[in-house]
């Protein structure tokens, strides 16, 4: 089923959301920093199925960045279970609307017995191909770029691969992204403009759209209102309008 309010001529292929605010929404409402993480948890849930009634076909959410480990050990403790519960309580989901979940971000430093489950949701759900659900966790920009300089330096050590091959699809390769377009559209919630070394590579070109509304909040609407927002810009990549509007008009 299609979402027929939004029209499906320029949905974006790759949406990536940073999810922020949910500190501030626990604040506001007198609740713990992981009850604002919980409701945020209820949130991803309603924005995955309506991602996909909207003819999103790769979705990838923030949920963990590499520098969330400095976080009290309680929190970073309370991420990892919740984690762990929403992939335990909530997989039927994934399975009922035929979203596959993967991964991005340095794996090996989530605790196994939440590691656990997400290798087992991700060999149970491999097949769908309606969605894919791309979580961050433990992931940082820098931090797969370095991955991937060391990946490629040990590739020209061991000659499988020269200096001559290196250009930026080479590059793309070696990223955890490899498998994926480029995020067309990146979403903010909760007001601030920071890219929080989320995809710096892949999202160059990427339009953002950045709303005040924090993450426990919103909702299929302001989903709706970023892609809205979206179909209206002029993606350039460089070239002047004229030069695009020859191209579709020839
Ligand atoms: C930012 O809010 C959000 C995070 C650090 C993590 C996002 C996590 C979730 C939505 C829940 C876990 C997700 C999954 C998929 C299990 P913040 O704490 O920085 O908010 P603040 O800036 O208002 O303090």
């Amino acid at each position: 089923m299609i979402d027929v309010n939004i029209s499906q001529n320029s949905v974006p292929k790759h949406l990536g959301i940073i999810m922020d605010g949910n500190g501030r929404w626990a604040q506001k409402h007198g609740k713990s920093r992981i009850e604002g993480h919980n409701q945020g948890v209820e949130t991803v849930k309603k924005i995955v199925v309506a991602a996909k009634h909207m003819g999103i076909k790769y979705l990838s959410l923030y949920a963990f960045s590499e520098e969330n480990w400095k976080r009290p050990e309680f929190e970073v403790k309370g991420l990892m279970e919740l984690l762990k519960t929403f992939l335990e309580a909530d997989l039927h989901m994934f399975h009922d609307n035929k979203v596959k979940l993967e991964m991005i971000g340095n794996k090996e430093k989530i605790p196994f017995f939440a590691r656990k489950v997400l290798e087992h949701s991700i060999q149970k759900t491999k097949n769908y191909d309606e969605m894919t659900l791309i979580l961050a966790l433990s992931y940082g920009g820098r931090d797969e770029l370095k991955r991937a300089f060391e990946h490629m330096a040990k590739d020209l050590l061991d000659q499988r691969m020269s200096i001559s091959d290196i250009n930026e699809k080479c590059i793309s390769k070696y990223l955890d992204t490899k498998d994926y377009p480029d995020p067309d559209l990146i979403i903010r919630s909760s007001g601030e403009f920071r890219s929080s070394n989320f995809l710096p590579w892949q999202s160059v070109y990427s339009e953002y759209y950045v709303t005040d509304v924090l993450w426990p909040d919103f909702s299929e609407n302001d989903l709706r209102a970023a892609l809205t927002h979206y179909q209206n810009r002029e993606r350039r990549f460089g070239k002047t309008s004229e030069q695009l509007q020859a191209r579709t008009t020839s």
